[in-house]
C-alpha cells in the first residue's frame, strides 16, 4: 500500500521585536516608499539579544507538536532546514532535538537557502514513503539579522527572523506532497554569497576588516533568475501532481519579494486571491518563510483541512523548488492527562526496576514503621513512669 506523509501540525515562531522601514530611515539612505514600491515589505521582526535559531525553531516545533498532538518522544526524525544556525557544529537539528527532549531521534540539518524548507519537506515525504518512518517534525527557521550588514541597505532591507514548524504522519489517504520539483544552479552562486566564516574563507583580521562575514546580494540578478525559474516549477510541478491551476486552493510562495509573488502568480494564471502573502509583516524570513505563511494562512480562514496546496520558493545556490501538497484531516489523539502519559513512558522505560524496587520499598515503609512504632511505645513507657 502507498504510504503518504500528512501535515498533521503546524506552528510558528515571531519574535516580538519590530524594525519598521521608518526606523531604517533613521540609519540609512532610504525610505518607507522606495522598501514598499519595490519589495512589499513594511516591517520585519528581528531577535533580541538573547535569543537565537534554536529556540525559535524549539518554540515553533512545540506549537506544532501540540497541534498534531504528538509527543516529541513519539517524533522519529527531525530535519531542519536554515543558513543560520547557532553554530557550524554542533548542528542546529541537534540542539532542537535535545531542547524539545525528543527520544535521541535522528536529526539533521540541511542548508539551501531560501529553499531549504521545501527541500526538507520533500525529503521527510521519500523517508515516509519508503516505510522507514512514521513521525518526522520538519523545521525551516532562519536569524539572519545577525549575517546582514546593516549599512548596506541592498540587503538588509529585505530580511527578517523567525521560524516554522509542521509535523508530517504517515497515512494510507492519498496526502502530503502530491508532487515535487527540485533544482539548483551552482553557477549562480556568486549572486548570494556569505564570502567568510566557511573553509574556503576561514575567520581571520583581514575577513573581518573587508566586511566578508555578512551576506552580498546582487539584487538585480537574483531577481532576474526568480522570475525565471518560479513560473516554470510551478508550472511543472502542478502538471506533475496531474491537476490544473484551477485545483490549487492557495499558493503560498516564498516570501521574498511582493513583485516577484505577483510575476509567478502571474506566470500561470493563478487569481489574487488565491495567493497568499504576508511579506508585509515579516520581510524575507529565508527557509522560514513558507512555513510561517502556512500557519498564518490557516489561522485566518485562507487555508483549510482538505485543501491542495502549492509552494515555490528559490534562493541562494541558486536553488528553487516547488510542492503541491494536499492537507487531509487527521484526528487527534484523545488528550491525556499528564500522568496518563508519563507514567506508562517511565514504566514502559523502567518497569523491571519499578518490579524489584517496590518489596524493597515495601520493606523499608514496614521497618521505618516498626522503628516509629517502638519509639512511641518508649515515649509512652516515659510518660507512664
Ligand atoms: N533604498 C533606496 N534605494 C536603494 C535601496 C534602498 N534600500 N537599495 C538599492 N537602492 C538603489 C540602488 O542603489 C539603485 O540605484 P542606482 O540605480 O543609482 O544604482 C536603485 O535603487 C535600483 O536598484 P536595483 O537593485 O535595480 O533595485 P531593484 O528594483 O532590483 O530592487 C531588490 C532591489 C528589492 C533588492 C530586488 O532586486 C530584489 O528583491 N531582488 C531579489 C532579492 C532576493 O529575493 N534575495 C533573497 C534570495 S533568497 C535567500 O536565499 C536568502
Amino acid at each position: 500500500m502507498k504510504r503518504y506523509g500528512n501535515i498533521i501540525g503546524w506552528g510558528k515562531y515571531i519574535p516580538p521585536k519590530v524594525i519598521t522601514n521608518a526606523d531604517l530611515e533613521k540609519t540609512l539612505d532610504t525610505t518607507d516608499e522606495w522598501i514598499v514600491a519595490r519589495s512589499g515589505i513594511r516591517e520585519r521582526h528581528i531577535v533580541g539579544e538573547e535569543e537565537n535559531t534554536s529556540q525559535m525553531s524549539i518554540a515553533a516545533s512545540r506549537d506544532a507538536l501540540n497541534m498534531a498532538g504528538i509527543h516529541p518522544k513519539d517524533l522519529d526524525l527531525i530535519i531542519v532546514a536554515t543558513s543560520s544556525p547557532d553554530y557550524l557544529t554542533p548542528p542546529v537539528s541537534s540542539q532542537i532535538q535535545h531542547g524539545l527532549g525528543a527520544n535521541k531521534v535522528g536529526a539533521f540539518t540541511l542548508v539551501a537557502g531560501c529553499t531549504g524548507f521545501v527541500y526538507a519537506l520533500a525529503t521527510a515525504q521519500q523517508f515516509i514513503a519508503s516505510g522507514a518512518n512514521e513521525t518526522i517534525l520538519v523545521v525551516g527557521a532562519e536569524l539572519l539579522s545577525r549575517f546582514v550588514d546593516w549599512n548596506d541597505r541592498g540587503t538588509c532591507i529585505l530580511f527578517g527572523d523567525g521560524a516554522g514548524a509542521v509535523v508530517m504522519q504517515a497515512t494510507d489517504v492519498p496526502s502530503g506532497i502530491l508532487s515535487y520539483v527540485l533544482g539548483s544552479d551552482g553557477s549562480g552562486g556568486e549572486h548570494l554569497i556569505l564570502p567568510a566564516g566557511g573553509a574556503a574563507n576561514p575567520p581571520s583580521q583581514q575577513t573581518l576588516d573587508a566586511g566578508m562575514h555578512t551576506l552580498r546580494m546582487n539584487g538585480r540578478e537574483v531577481f532576474k533568475f526568480a522570475t525565471r525559474v518560479l513560473g516554470r516549477a510551478l508550472r511543472e510541478v502542478i502538471s506533475d501532481a496531474g491537476l490544473q491551476t484551477e485545483d490549487i486552493d492557495l499558493f503560498i510562495p516564498h516570501q521574498a519579494n511582493a513583485r516577484i509573488i505577483e510575476s509567478a502568480a502571474r506566470s500561470v494564471k493563478l487569481p489574487e486571491e488565491k495567493v497568499f502573502v504576508n511579506i508585509h509583516k515579516y520581510g524575507n524570513t529565508s527557509a522560514a518563510s513558507i512555513p510561517i505563511a502556512l500557519c498564518e494562512a490557516f489561522e485566518e480562514g485562507r487555508a483549510k483541512v482538505g485543501d491542495t496546496l502549492a509552494f515555490v520558493a528559490f534562493g541562494a545556490g541558486l536553488t528553487w523548488a516547488s510542492a503541491v501538497v494536499k492537507v487531509a484531516p487527521h484526528e487527534r489523539p484523545v488528550s491525556k492527562r499528564w500522568w496518563q502519559q508519563l507514567l506508562p513512558r517511565w514504566f514502559s522505560r523502567n518497569g523491571h526496576r519499578q518490579v524489584q524496587a517496590i518489596p524493597r520499598a515495601f520493606l523499608r515503609c514496614r521497618l521505618k514503621w516498626s522503628n516509629l512504632e517502638e519509639r512511641l511505645n518508649l515515649t509512652m513507657r516515659r510518660f507512664d513512669r
